[in-house]
């Protein structure tokens, strides 16, 4: 079989909104009824560790009702996606969720962490977690208390892997934003960085514009586009 361009798609909240979980900006989004500078920084987790604990444990809860909270058929879509294009398929997430791998994508980059990790601010250990945090609890790995953090990429902070993501945006022929407000850098900014190689069609899939310079969009629930979009790309 003939290999087609690499394939990247950039997620975010969007793809999880018909799942039951949040966006961030949209009318009664997350932080509408939250403030950036209390659960979202490192300088608030210093100030009030008990707040931001709160805040990432009771989603951390609800992200493992999973009766409720389920993949729907834009992450199904994209797995899909990457088992059947004949050529690298990687997205890359903003979203701290577990939906993607829930529905079956494997070549995933968690740009922003993932909220059933936990880091030791200590010794650095990264672990899987399903219960809450509080300040009492140890370390696994070097049984200090008082020492575990979201393994979250908080504002102010560095998102990870991101020399593996320049090095996949530069080489991609197709460029996938999807579910994205492109409000938060440095994701924002790849579609310009995609279109300054000059090399991949670079298309939105979202309800609304976002306003990002793409070649093409698609507009509507993610549970729609995505799903029609990637039949089309199989099929070309
Ligand atoms: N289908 C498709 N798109 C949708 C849907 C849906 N069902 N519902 C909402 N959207 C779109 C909105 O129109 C908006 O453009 O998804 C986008 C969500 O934007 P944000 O709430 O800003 O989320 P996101 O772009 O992922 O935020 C980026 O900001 O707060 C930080 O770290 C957080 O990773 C997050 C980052």
């Amino acid at each position: 079989m003939v290999q087609k361009a690499p394939i990247v798609v950039l997620t975010g909240a969007g793809v999880s909104q018909e799942s039951g979980i949040s966006t961030f900006r949209d009318a009664g989004g997350v932080w509408q009824k939250y403030s950036i500078e209390d659960v979202a920084t490192p300088e608030a987790f210093a100030r009030q560790p008990d707040t931001v604990h709160a805040f990432y444990n009771d989603r951390r809860r609800k992200l493992q009702d999973t009766g409720a909270i389920r993949p729907n058929a834009a992450h199904e879509a994209l797995a899909r996606l990457e088992h059947e294009w004949p050529g690298e398929v990687t997205v890359i997430t903003q979203n701290i969720d577990n939906l993607h791998e829930r529905a079956g994508s494997q070549n995933l980059i968690h740009m922003h962490g993932e909220l059933l990790k936990v880091r030791c601010n200590t010794c650095g250990a990264v672990q899987p977690w399903h219960e809450d945090v509080t300040r009492r609890t140890a370390c696994p790995a070097c049984a200090n208390p008082d020492t575990l953090r979201p393994h979250v990429v908080w504002f102010g902070e560095m998102p990870f892997h991101l020399d593996t993501i320049m090095a996949k945006l530069d080489d991609c022929g197709w460029f996938l934003s999807v579910g994205t407000s492109g409000n938060v850098y440095p994701a924002a900014g790849f579609v310009d960085r995609v279109r300054a190689v000059g090399q991949a069609r670079t298309v939105e899939l979202n309800y609304e514009a976002s306003g990002g310079a793409f070649d093409d969009a698609r507009h509507g629930p993610a549970t729609e586009v995505v799903p029609a979009f990637v039949e089309d790309l199989l099929k070309a």
